[in-house]
């Protein structure tokens, strides 16, 4: 599968679009960023998509208008471009129910926490870390994982987990976690590129023989 065609979607900062940018330019990964698409104009991570000359497209309400027209035209454009990965790097929106079925076991998301734990519908973003940090939990995490119709409940492809310290806040557990999702993210796509992941009902079999 080497060579694929990548969309990022995205609706923020988009640190990990940049790591995954990194990762196709330094040859850790073989594939292609065909196209980043964010619903959200003013995120950076569009910005981050231009300066290394990577095709953008901003699918909101302002040029869309109806849910209805802008998972239409989403789904449109995965297919104009040939994509076989997406990947979900901070998109902050649910994605319809048409694109999931066409793109079964080839949407990937990460989440910044250790799912089940803080996870599903409402959980995103800081949210989650505000959520750990009031239950006072020891360790969190961050998850990639394939998208199926349940929200954070597609099978899961790998995890890795830091310590919640006494005097941890928002920013630096934020922090932390980034730091781990900028390594598994990558990890994963490459993995799904190499033909190293198989999807065994809600369990991912990982072949990693070899890994670099
Ligand atoms: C990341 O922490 C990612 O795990 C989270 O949004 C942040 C985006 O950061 N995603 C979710 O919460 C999805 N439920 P980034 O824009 O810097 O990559």
């Amino acid at each position: 599968m080497a060579g694929i065609k990548i969309a990022v979607l995205i609706s923020g900062g988009g640190s990990n679009l940049q790591a995954l940018i990194d990762a196709v330019e330094q040859k850790y990964l073989q594939g292609e960023i065909a196209i980043v698409i964010s619903n959200k104009k003013e995120a950076y991570g569009v910005k981050r998509a231009q300066k290394h000359h990577i095709k953008t497209s901003i699918v909101d309400k302002e040029t869309y208008g109806t849910r209805e027209k802008r998972d239409e035209a989403l789904l449109k454009i995965l297919q104009q471009e040939e994509i076989d990965l997406i990947v979900l790097a901070g998109y902050l929106a649910i994605l319809p129910r048409s694109i999931v079925e066409n793109y079964r076991n080839k949407i990937i998301n990460i989440h910044p926490s250790l799912i089940p734990s803080f996870s599903g519908e409402g959980y995103y973003g800081e949210k989650v870390h505000r959520e750990v940090l009031e239950r006072g939990v020891k360790i969190t995490g961050a998850t990639v994982h394939f998208v199926n119709e349940e929200t954070d409940g597609g099978p899961i492809i790998l995890q890795e987990t830091v310590d919640v310290e006494f005097d941890d806040d928002i920013n630096s557990i934020k922090e932390k976690v980034l730091k781990i999702e900028h390594q598994i993210l990558p990890l994963a796509v490459k993995l799904f590129v190499e033909g190293r992941l198989r999807v065994m009902g809600n369990k991912v079999k990982v072949k990693t023989g070899n890994l670099k």
